[in-house]
C-alpha cells in the first residue's frame, strides 16, 4: 500500500486558543495514525503556533507531523522579519514553499522560490512544492509536490480525480526526484478518496476544510 500524506494548511488562520481546541477534538478521536503508519498526517499552522502544537503533540502523543506555511530565502542573519529554515526546523519537519497565495500577493518567482528549496534542504526540512500545473519548474532535489491548479483554491470546485492524476503521472515523469505528488483544492471528506485511491497521488493539501477539525477527521478517514 503506498503511503499517503494528508496535510492541513491552515493559511493565516487561527490562534492559540482556537488551535487549543482543535487539537483537543481531534485527540478525542482515535485515529489509527502513528510514526509506521501508512498515513502521515501533517499540520502546518502559522509560524506563531509552531511550538504550542509540537508540544501538545509530544504530551498527547499524537502522531501528528508539523510544517511551516513558508520560510526565509536567506540564511541566518540580518534579515529583519525573517524566520530561516534552521529555526523553523526547531520544530517542524516540513515546509510549504511556493503556494499560489504567496506567489500571486506577495509576487514570489520562480528564483526567490528556488532559494528557498536550498534553504529548506540545507536544515533537512522535507519542502512540500505547490505547482499550478505541469509547467511550473521544480527545483533539483524536490521530492514531494503538490498540485495545486489555482481555479481549484477555495472555490469549491475541485479539479476532477482523472486531471489530477494526469498532471500527478507527467510530474512524475518529468522529474525523476520527484517521489510524491498531491493535490490540493477543494478537497473535502466527500471527494477525497477519488483523489487519493488513482495510482499516482501520493495524497492531499488541505484549506478551507482543515480549520474545522471534524472535516478534516473525516478527510483523514475517507483518504
Ligand atoms: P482549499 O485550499 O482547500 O481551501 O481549496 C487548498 C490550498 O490552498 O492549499
Amino acid at each position: 500500500m503506498k503511503k499517503l500524506f494528508i496535510i492541513a494548511n491552515w493559511k493565516s488562520n487561527e490562534t492559540t486558543p482556537e488551535s487549543n481546541s482543535w487539537i483537543q477534538e481531534f485527540s478525542n478521536v482515535k485515529l489509527p495514525i502513528s510514526h509506521e503508519a501508512e498515513k502521515e498526517v501533517i499540520i502546518c499552522p502559522p509560524f506563531t503556533l509552531l511550538a504550542g502544537l509540537k508540544n501538545l503533540i509530544v504530551d498527547k502523543d499524537l502522531g501528528l507531523k508539523l510544517g511551516a506555511q513558508d520560510i526565509s530565502p536567506f540564511a541566518q542573519g540580518a534579515h529583519t522579519g525573517e524566520i530561516n529554515a534552521q529555526e523553523v526546523k526547531e520544530f517542524a519537519d516540513y515546509v510549504i514553499i511556493g503556494h499560489s497565495e504567496r506567489r500571486l500577493e506577495l509576487g514570489e518567482d520562480d528564483s526567490v522560490i528556488s532559494e528557498k528549496v536550498k534553504r529548506a534542504l540545507e536544515a533537512e526540512l522535507t519542502p512540500i512544492f505547490c505547482v499550478q500545473g505541469i509547467d511550473t519548474p521544480v527545483p533539483d532535489g524536490v521530492s514531494v509536490v503538490a498540485y495545486e491548479p489555482v481555479s481549484a483554491i477555495g472555490t469549491g470546485k475541485a479539479d476532477t480525480p482523472e486531471d489530477a492524476e494526469r498532471v500527478a503521472k507527467t510530474i512524475k515523469e518529468k522529474y525523476s526526484y520527484v517521489q510524491h505528488v498531491l493535490y490540493g483544492g477543494s478537497v473535502r471528506g466527500g471527494n477525497v478518496a477519488g483523489f487519493t485511491q488513482g495510482q499516482f497521488i501520493d495524497g492531499v493539501l488541505v484549506g478551507g476544510a482543515s480549520l474545522d477539525a471534524d472535516k478534516f477527521i473525516q478527510i483523514v478517514k475517507n483518504s
